[in-house]
Parts: C-alpha cells; sequence; structure tokens
C-alpha cells in the first residue's frame, strides 16, 4: 500500500505533529531557566519513548537583542543548539519595514542593544531616545545620562531630521524620557523635534513589538509590559488632542504574526526531515557499503555472517518502491526526501504551549484550528482564576504540556 504521507514522516521518525513554545513564563522567568524545560525540549529532540523527533520553534514577544543572541542564551539555558532559524522575537516580523522608512526611533532595551538590532536589520538610519537626550538634555528636564548612556549616543541634530517612525522593539526602562519624546514627536510636523503640528496628525507612525500588558519575570508578581505602556501613550495623546491614538502592534496575538509564524515552522520542519533523512541517507549509504563488503567477504570462509542486523527499515521496508528511490553517485537515497519535502502537508497538530491568556492562547485559539493550545501554571496565569481566553489544556509546566501532547499523538 501506498504510505501515507505522514507515515513516511513518522516512518523517518520525525513527527507529523510539531510545537510552539512562548518563552517568558513557560522556559525562563527573568534570569531563571524554568527547570523542567531542559527536559521537556529533550523528549522532542527524540529522547522519548517512541524514538520520534518533533520539530518546535519559540515564539516570544520579548526581544532588545538579535535573535542570534537569543538563540545562544536560549541553547545554553537549555543545554541544546536553538538556531535563528527557530526563534522569533516581537519585532522579528518588523524587518518588514526597513524598505519603508529611512529615519527611525527605535525605543526600549538597554544602551545600544536594540539599535544594534534594527542595524542588522538592515535600517539606514537608526536613533534611539538617548541621542535626542544628548542633543539637548533639557529634553527630558529630571533626567541626566549616565556616562556609559553618553558614550553610547550619537551626535546629531534632531532640528533637522525627520523622524519617519517609532519602533518600540523591547520594553522601556525610562518611561518618562521614552514617552515625553514619543509624544513630541506624535505631535510634531513631520518627525521633527522642537515643532508642534495644528492637526497632529503630521507625526510619525508607531509601532509596538507586542501588547503585553503584563509579562512573568522573577518576582512573585506579574510586571508591567509594553501593552501597559501603551495605554500610557494613548492617555496622554488623548489628553493632548482628544483622538484616540492609532498605532501598529505586531507580535502574539496579531494575525500577522501567525502567518509569519507559519512560515518559520514549515521552513523549520522542512530543515529537520532534511536533516533527519539525510542522516538516515548517510546511514543508508554505510549501509549498503556494510551489506556490498559482506557480500564480497560472505564468498570467503573468513567473511562475517551476512545475515546482520543492520537490514533496517531503510532498506528492507516493502514501501520504498512506491516512493521511487532514485539514487545518486554517492547511492544516497534523495527521492524519498524529495517527494516528501516537496510538498511536506502542514503540521497535523501545532501544539503551543503560553503562559499568558490574553496572548498565547489568543493567539493559537484565534487563526487556525490545527494550533493546540497549552496554559501553563509558571507564569502569568495564577492557578485558580479564570482565563480570559480557554485553553485546550491547562498543565502544571512545559515538561508536563509536552508529555500530554506526545501521547495524546502516539
Ligand atoms: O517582554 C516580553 C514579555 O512581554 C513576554 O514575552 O516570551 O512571554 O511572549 P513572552
Ligand atoms: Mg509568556
Amino acid at each position: 500500500s501506498v504510505r501515507t504521507k505522514r507515515e513516511v514522516i513518522d516512518h523517518e521518525r520525525v513527527a507529523s505533529y510539531a510545537f510552539a513554545f512562548d518563552i517568558d513564563g513557560v522556559i525562563v522567568r527573568g534570569p531563571e531557566t524554568i527547570p523542567e524545560a531542559r527536559q521537556a525540549l529533550r523528549l522532542l529532540n527524540g529522547d522519548n519513548k517512541y524514538n520520534i523527533k518533533v520539530p518546535y520553534i519559540f515564539i516570544t514577544n520579548g526581544g532588545g537583542r538579535s535573535e542570534r543572541a537569543r538563540c545562544k542564551d536560549l541553547s545554553k539555558r537549555l543545554g541544546i543548539t536553538v538556531t535563528e532559524d527557530q526563534v522569533i522575537q516581537g519585532h522579528t516580523p518588523m524587518k518588514d519595514l526597513v524598505p519603508v522608512y529611512k529615519n527611525v526611533l527605535v525605543v526600549g532595551g538597554v544602551l545600544n542593544s536594540c539599535r544594534d538590532v534594527a542595524k542588522g536589520y538592515g535600517f539606514e538610519n537608526v536613533y534611539i531616545p538617548i541621542d535626542i537626550m544628548k542633543w539637548k538634555p533639557s529634553v527630558t528636564p529630571y533626567y541626566t545620562l549616565s556616562d556609559e548612556e553618553k558614550e553610547a549616543a550619537v551626535d546629531a541634530d534632531f532640528s533637522k531630521i525627520s523622524i519617519d517612525a517609532i519602533l518600540v522593539f523591547a520594553d522601556s526602562r525610562n518611561w518618562a524620557a521614552d514617552q515625553q519624546i514619543i509624544l513630541e514627536l506624535l505631535l510634531s510636523k513631520n518627525g521633527v523635534m522642537g515643532t508642534v503640528s495644528e492637526t497632529a496628525d503630521e507625526g510619525p507612525g508607531l509601532y509596538f513589538a507586542h501588547s503585553d500588558f503584563v509579562w512573568a519575570t522573577d518576582y512573585g508578581l506579574s510586571r508591567y509590559g509594553m501593552g501597559a505602556l501603551q495605554v500610557s501613550i494613548a492617555a496622554l495623546y488623548q489628553e493632548h488632542t482628544g483622538k484616540e491614538l492609532q498605532v501598529t502592534r505586531f507580535g502574539k496575538p496579531q494575525r500577522g504574526t501567525f502567518r509569519f509564524a507559519e512560515k518559520v515552522l514549515s521552513k523549520w520542519r522542512k530543515n529537520t526531515l532534511e536533516e533527519h533523512v539525510e542522516q538516515l541517507g548517510i546511514s543508508f549509504q554505510k549501509q549498503q557499503k556494510t551489506l556490498q563488503q559482506q557480500q564480497q567477504s560472505s564468498d570467503s570462509p573468513f567473511g562475517p555472517d551476512s545475515e546482520t542486523d543492520q537490514e533496517t527499515d531503510l532498506t528492507s521496508t516493502e514501501d520504498d518502491d512506491d516512493l521511487e528511490d532514485d539514487e545518486d553517485d554517492e547511492g544516497i537515497v534523495i527521492n524519498k526526501t524529495s517527494s516528501v519535502l516537496l510538498d511536506l502537508p502542514p503540521a497535523s497538530t501545532v501544539y503551543f504551549v503560553g503562559d499568558t491568556p490574553e496572548s498565547d492562547i489568543r493567539f493559537a485559539n484565534s487563526h487556525d484550528s490545527s494550533w493546540y493550545s497549552i496554559l501553563v501554571k509558571t507564569g502569568v496565569y495564577q492557578e485558580g482564576t479564570t482565563p480570559k481566553y480557554k485553553p485546550k489544556q491547562i498543565c502544571e509546566n512545559v515538561l508536563e504540556a509536552v508529555r500530554f501532547a506526545i501521547e495524546r499523538e502516539h
């Protein structure tokens, strides 16, 4: 019988289902790594009783450093290799704004961390609030730049620069100064500091990497996130203009982020399968060579018994001829890969593990029925309360979530 794509995938020991993980409150809490996270990911890397490898990605509203730096941190914390292809941060999809805006003000994070990320994305002129404070310290009367900040700031004359967009990449570390500058630009003529627009609608676009009102840290209670800053900025804008602030939001639970995540997951699943089948292919090649050698030596009285337990599923499965195996010159089976990879079906189920109902559960429940939302109790959600967005499953922690899903699949 022709094996279904799913059987082929499972047969290659890579699951047809997948996982996506939120980070803060699921994998980490501030500087702490949630203890169960390491084992949970080891299970998905194949260390499970079904000997199956399950592809997974990370989707965080966090940010403030490059995806590369985030991967390095996750790899160290979890004792595994996490690559940039597996990680989406709040501001990652903002790369799409690079061709749209020339002069951007990037807000949040520490010193040049967010400037460096934005420049890494390709933005041409990237400014941060401390540049403006260096230009005219009286912009923020109660705050004096530290020596470190003076060092990190660039010299520019903001009476001659038109800021095209304000991108809030990460949580602000100085709400007073940042809001003072953001509001001045929103109310300005074409994003030029020191000007005032009569209509208050000539300012730059305002983009947020996410809208989390609160998030889970290593403190006992949740802390204000970028969503709370948005509420504050909107209130100040309303007070000035009587109008509702228009903003563009990225991150979970936005649909745009979901579409972006689906592309990242699809690519990562192909990577995982390709790598795995290649490994199988290499072992297939080795097995072929071993079999040939045994064949030759079995003609002589000293050769090992030609029947070996090497005759494994790769060479003996009855269905192989269903996927016309076309061998390249090294004899590595490649068509099995291409016939599966070319039209790899979407994941049968994507288990999304999160701690914040308003962002994570809403995100997983809203855009595609194949996503299965699992809420854990190690972050924002507090046991005994009714989550505003109902998850399909509630688990103690990420390890229990992974165990639950694997058992559900098998
Ligand atoms: O600043 C990030 C925080 O608001 C939540 O991050 O990983 O839980 O989406 P995460
Ligand atoms: Mg979280």
